[in-house]
């Protein structure tokens, strides 16, 4: 399986290196392939205890955001899904406009233009009119828009488990089998 997992500046860094251990520990032959904005990167060590370095390296590869001429920046480049988490309002934006000016974005709008999978986590609130509508139109152009809302019906007792109610959703979204969260009702399949 060949997952594109990128982080962009919002708040919620977090969310996204969870997704990657996660999928790391649900299959360690897994090709993740990862991008981080710049201000992601600032985030990242402003809300964590991770480092770039240990996060590069549990993935198959990383890029720079601004490398344009990088495999993914192609449709050729086939893969089974592109998750950005959390997604800044401004990458959203990018993508729901067609604004390819980041390795992110063109690798998004790649995703869409070929029919591969792309789950779009946006983190902001309250959400102005303009974003609103971009989440709309992305979604009216093939991605599945999941906001890093987390339940409380699962009775989280502690902020590991708000974030694996998000990375779980994800994997749901991704047809990955997890034991994230416990599911509402008597879901024997979870
Ligand atoms: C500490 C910090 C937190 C931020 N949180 C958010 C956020 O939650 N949502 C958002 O849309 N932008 C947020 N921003 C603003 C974005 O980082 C900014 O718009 C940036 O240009 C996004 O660029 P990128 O999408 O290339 O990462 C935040 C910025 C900083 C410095």
């Amino acid at each position: 399986m060949r997952i594109i997992v990128a982080i962009t500046g919002a708040s919620g860094t977090i969310y996204g290196v969870k997704l990657i251990e996660e999928l790391k520990r649900i299959d360690k032959e897994i090709d993740l392939h990862l991008i981080i904005s710049d201000t992601a990167k600032e985030i990242i060590s402003l809300e964590t205890e991770y480092n770039l370095h240990d996060i590069e390296k549990m993935v198959t590869k990383a890029y720079d955001n601004n490398n344009m001429s990088a495999t993914l920046a192609s449709g050729s480049f086939r893969h089974d899904g592109m998750v950005i988490v959390p997604c800044s309002l401004k990458t959203l934006s990018a993508i729901a406009n067609g604004y390819a000016g980041s390795l992110i974005s063109r690798a998004a709008i790649c995703s869409l233009k070929e029919n591969m999978k792309l789950i779009i986590v946006p983190r902001e609130t309250p959400l102005d009119r303009t974003s609103l509508l971009n989440m709309l139109k992305a979604m009216e152009n093939g991605a599945i828009i999941l906001p890093a809302m987390p339940a409380f019906y699962h009775r989280p007792k502690n902020i590991s488990e708000l974030i694996n109610y998000i990375v779980g959703k994800i994997l749901d979204q991704l047809n990955i089998k997890h034991d994230l969260f416990k599911r509402w009702g008597n879901d024997k399949d979870s």
